[in-house]
């Protein structure tokens, strides 16, 4: 296979820059891998929205840099906060004009508000916006001759000089991927490749991440010696639904909270004035640290989140899903409290890129939660991730065009990329070995790496995740290829980066919290 453009990943990031692109190269071919069908991707489970300045009468571009930098303890690149907050309105308007379709009020768009926000600005589509934008995003994609979808597809490795002999030109020329249904490993080149492959919370056992999220493209880039900073800024999402259902940890949107909804602990004390005078609406570092604080005190394994005093039909109109999930747990949020707690929900740091999305590695771009733009800093301010994946969609797309029209590798060079070469003879009957060394992983990070970390704590999940990457090396070197052992390849990468970049990190700020700093 080989295409102008590789796309791996096709979530909001990786499905916006390809329209983009598309609609305006109709002769550059795109060639898009999904891991699941198009439609599973961290896009689909966002239910708050898109953080944009939409209201000039109550809101401003200052006040929404303003609000980021904060949230970031001022860590956050001024910059590129700047750009991306003035330039969201514009591509928000694209997005509507490909079929994403928002709550009105009146002839306005309708905002929701969530923490660390000084007014209304979140766009929604009730308490559904990702699923909203991922149906319009494939929708119109799949609109384009000249995009290739590969679905079912995970990322193995990106092509670099390391598998071309006698090579030395420092890019990047595509991937080799495999697939789900027979396990093949497929060669995949192009003049320019595009990582959106979203998060990795599931390096945690608790996170609103779903099981695709394993940092595929931060795992690939670190093997390529891509640059990959600020790992150690994992956000906690305050609220999820305790316990899971069916595995999964449900996400309870901060937008109720903008509605109204308040923490409880378990003697239903309202706690959050204690911590902030924000309450319930400052930035989610901040409440999560309150809850888990909380949790500890009452040794309990969640608070409550209470709604009872919101109007039925707010809650039936503006959070359907929330109602649904947990009447389908047995909680009635009209009338019962929500036990909740906080699970890993975003990885602010990733993929170091520039202004246009590119890397350090030649040819290779990051776009939406696997980059790091510098916009979110030490703590995301909410819904500005959709935000961050669409203006940065867009401005790779654009500077994609602008290099695909002069440097261009000769056919000859890709032809001469050899095909993968692995141990692809001998059958991996590994499954239950590689669920389990997963789940050790989890566990690891989920007690040792979590919302409060010390040196002793990150020192004990190093040694402990040693094991599992010699476990993991093993089975590796002496296995066939499968879906699941690259999966556990990169979780394994992108867990020993999280402990040794918090190993490293001199202070506590934002979501980052060592309590031998206190
Ligand atoms: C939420 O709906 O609470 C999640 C929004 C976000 O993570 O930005």
């Amino acid at each position: 296979m080989h295409a102008d453009v590789l796309v791996v990943g096709t979530g909001i990031a990786g499905l916006s820059y390809a329209v983009r692109l598309a609609e305006t190269n109709s002769d550059i071919k795109i060639c898009m891998i999904s891991k699941r069908d198009l439609l599973e991707s961290n896009t689909k489970y966002a239910q708050g929205g898109i953080a944009v300045v939409s209201n000039f009468f109550l809101d401003s571009y200052e006040d929404h840099v303003q609000d980021t930098m904060k949230a970031s303890g001022n860590t956050s690149n001024k910059k590129v906060v700047d750009f991306v907050v003035r330039e969201g309105p514009k591509c928000v308007k694209e997005l509507m004009e490909w079929g994403a379709q928002f709550d009105t009020k009146g002839t306005k768009l309708h905002l929701g508000k969530e923490g660390g926000h000084s007014a209304k600005r979140i766009v929604h589509h009730k308490d559904q916006s990702g699923l909203q934008i991922q149906n319009a995003l494939i929708a119109k994609a799949r609109s384009f001759q000249n995009i290739t979808f590969f679905e079912n597809h995970s990322l193995v490795d990106l092509i670099t000089d390391h598998h071309i002999p006698n090579t030395k030109q420092g890019g990047c020329y595509g991937a080799y991927v495999i697939s789900k249904k027979d396990e093949e490993i497929v060669k995949i080149t192009a003049q320019l490749t595009v990582l959106s492959t979203g998060g990795a919370g599931q390096v945690y056992a608790h996170t609103t991440n779903p099981t695709a999220a394993t940092g595929d493209g931060l795992g690939a880039a670190y093997r390529a010696k891509v640059h990959v900073e600020n790992l150690h800024f994992v956000q906690f999402h305050p609220t999820a639904l305790f316990p899971k259902i069916g595995g999964n940890t449900f996400l309870i949107s901060e937008a109720i909270r903008g509605a109204g909804a308040i923490l409880r602990n378990f003697n239903g004390e309202a706690f959050m004035l204690k911590y902030d005078n924000r309450k319930d609406l400052a930035p989610r570092d901040i409440v999560s640290r309150a809850i888990h604080s909380e949790m500890k005190k009452g040794k309990q394994p969640h608070v409550y989140l209470d709604a009872t005093h919101i109007d039925t039909k707010i809650l039936e109109q503006e959070f359907p899903t929330i109602l649904k999930s947990c009447q389908n747990a047995g909680i009635d949020i009209t009338k019962d409290f929500i036990p909740v707690l906080p699970a890993a929900h975003y990885i602010c740091g990733g993929i170091d890129v520039d202004q246009h999305g590119q890397s350090n590695l030649n040819g290779l771009y990051a776009i939406g939660e696997c980059s790091h733009t510098g916009l979110h800093g030490a703590n995301r301010l909410a819904s500005n991730s959709l935000l961050e994946a669409l203006v940065f969609a867009s401005r790779a797309a654009t500077h994609s065009a602008i290099r695909l029209s002069s440097e261009l590798l000769p056919v000859s060079f890709f032809e001469s990329i050899p095909n993968w070469s692995g141990t692809e003879d001998i059958s991996n009957q590994k499954t239950i070995q590689i669920r389990e060394l997963r789940t050790t992983l989890q566990h690891i990070m989920s007690t040792y790496v979590g919302i409060i970390k010390s040196g002793e704590s990150l020192q004990k999940a190093e040694k402990e995740l040693h094991k599992v990457y010699v476990a993991t090396k093993e089975l590796y070197q002496q296995n066939k290829l499968t879906p699941q052992l690259t999966t556990l390849r990169n979780l394994v990468s992108v867990a020993y980066l999280i402990i040794k970049q918090s190993q490293k990190y001199p202070t506590n700020n934002g979501v980052y919290f060592n309590e031998d700093y206190v």
